[in-house]
């Protein structure tokens, strides 16, 4: 088995992702595409999906993001996906086991993270990573976006809460980086 890498940084994920080889991924909450644009940049990702609603819980389109993120990502040809869509209804397009690496930074409601991850655990094969962002109640920026009326604030501890939900109900050793807005990651069993 291969040896786990350290990934201090977010912006490390790419040399993990090359260093275990993966090639299928998927990022979950795009928003305006920066972290799927590094992904693509920095990795050799064959396929990045990158999935996102574009729209707010109040349910206004978010027109701008999904234009820059389009423009963003258009650069990588086939490589990238860009898939307009429900976390949930995106999930039920991908087979059990068929993506070598997800990164989960949508909905940071407990229960949609929660959600997120019952759906999309299963979504990635043995020895692959899963992985998502703002693994901490400190200082986090979370998308305005998201949250539009209600308060940004109230979600920040809620991602660790239910990430350390999930790992203690399965058994799983979680790993995070180590910048101010942690990412949080594991390796699929
Ligand atoms: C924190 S931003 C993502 C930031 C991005 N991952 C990055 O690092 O640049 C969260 C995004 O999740 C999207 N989102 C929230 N809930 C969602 C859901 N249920 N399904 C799909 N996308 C959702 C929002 O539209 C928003 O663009």
């Amino acid at each position: 088995m291969r040896k786990v890498p350290d990934i201090a940084h977010r912006n490390m994920f790419p040399a993990a992702i090359d260093k275990l080889g993966l090639k299928k991924g998927a990022e979950i909450g795009v928003f305006e595409g920066s972290f799927s644009s590094l992904l693509l940049e920095k990795s050799s990702l064959e396929v990045l999906y990158s999935i996102d609603a574009w729209r707010r819980v109040d349910g206004g389109l978010m027109e701008e993001s999904f234009l820059k993120a389009t423009l963003a990502l258009n650069q990588y040809g086939d490589r990238s996906v860009v898939i307009r869509s429900p976390s949930p209804v995106a999930a039920d397009l991908f087979e059990d086991g068929s993506l070598d690496f997800i990164y989960i930074d949508a909905d940071h409601r407990y229960e949609a993270v929660l959600a997120d991850l019952n759906l999309w655990v299963p979504k990635v094969r043995r020895g692959g990573i899963i992985s998502g962002h703002d693994y901490s109640g400190k200082g986090c920026g979370i998308c305005k976006a998201m949250t539009t009326d209600e308060q940004p604030q109230r979600y920040k501890k809620k991602v660790k809460a239910a990430v350390n939900k999930f790992v203690s109900d399965n058994g799983i050793d979680l790993l995070t980086t180590r910048e101010r807005c942690p990412s949080w990651w594991f390796v699929a069993k």
